[in-house]
């Protein structure tokens, strides 16, 4: 059993509380959330990061893709998340086309999401090529997380939501990202749907805290999507997801249950009113 930093000495989640617990070998949890009371329940059951992925594309907007999420879209959920949250480090993703255009532009949008919603921290899909970008983010105090592997920004060039990284030149390739992101400044990688293997060879290679998806157990922590953690979504059902709860079919179950209460003139009682 690793030894833990002692987090309740800390007020708040910082970039320096994840890298302790990296150097102590504590594991890291990280769920996403996209509005008040899932930020707030997130933050008193003791996570230490909530990230508002632009997953809120699919499962919020009904998307097939993240691509449809707009930039004044995160802004609006990151801002009410960020509300309910004391101690856990919030983290905004940018969405497509908010930093790839330029280092100028990223720069511009990465500081508007940081000064009007009061994350903590912003998050970006891509390798090497945006080292530049990452390194001059930091420069004026921006923090960045890096995401490699499966990263869904990209998935007209993937074609597919499979494994990435499962023959030796994407592997490789996945490899040097991360240790450029590093270089980069980035405080922290998400690596989604990589094989355990890589997961592994890129955590030990890395100082900073590696958040796997679906990249095995070797992951200085774990991300997951709170929706699919909590049996939300019927449908999607990749090996990685652990389920806690089955709320999908507790909610529809509650919903007939109050149709039929009424119906049935059963709601609400006699004396049960204002
Ligand atoms: O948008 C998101 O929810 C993410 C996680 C899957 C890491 O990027």
């Amino acid at each position: 059993m690793p030894s833990t930093v002692r987090q309740d000495e800390f007020r708040h989640i910082t970039t320096k509380v994840l890298y302790m617990m990296k150097q102590t070998g504590e594991k890291i949890t990280m769920l996403t959330a996209y509005d008040f009371l899932t930020g707030k329940f997130l933050d008193a059951a003791g996570i230490e990061m909530i990230l508002v992925g632009d997953s809120l594309s699919n499962v919020i907007q009904g998307n097939e893709t993240t691509l449809p999420v707009t930039l004044e879209q995160m802004i609006y959920h990151t801002k009410i998340v960020k509300k309910a949250v004391e101690r856990a480090m919030v983290i905004a993703d940018m969405t497509f086309m908010s930093y790839q255009v330029g280092v100028n532009e990223a720069i511009q949008n990465c500081g508007r999401v940081m000064k009007e919603t009061g994350c903590d921290a912003i998050k970006m899909e891509g390798g090497a090529y945006l080292s530049e970008t990452v390194r001059r983010l930091v420069e004026i105090g921006i923090p960045v997380m890096g995401h490699l592997g499966l990263t869904p920004q990209s998935i007209n060039k993937f074609g597919s939501y499979k494994t990435r990284g499962t023959d030796k030149d994407e592997a490789q390739q996945i490899y040097e990202d991360a240790i450029a992101l590093e270089k980069a400044g980035c405080f922290s990688i998400v690596l989604e749907k990589i094989p355990s293997s890589l997961g592994k060879k890129i955590s030990k290679a890395l100082k900073i805290p590696t958040i796997g998806i679906g990249a095995g157990e070797f992951c200085d922590g774990q991300v997951l999507v709170t929706h699919d953690m909590l049996g939300m979504i019927e449908e999607f059902k990749p090996r990685f997801v652990r389920k806690y709860m089955n709320l999908a079919s507790d909610m529809k179950d509650a919903f007939r249950r109050y149709i039929k209460d009424v119906k049935d003139d059963k709601f609400p009682t006699k004396d049960e009113s204002y």
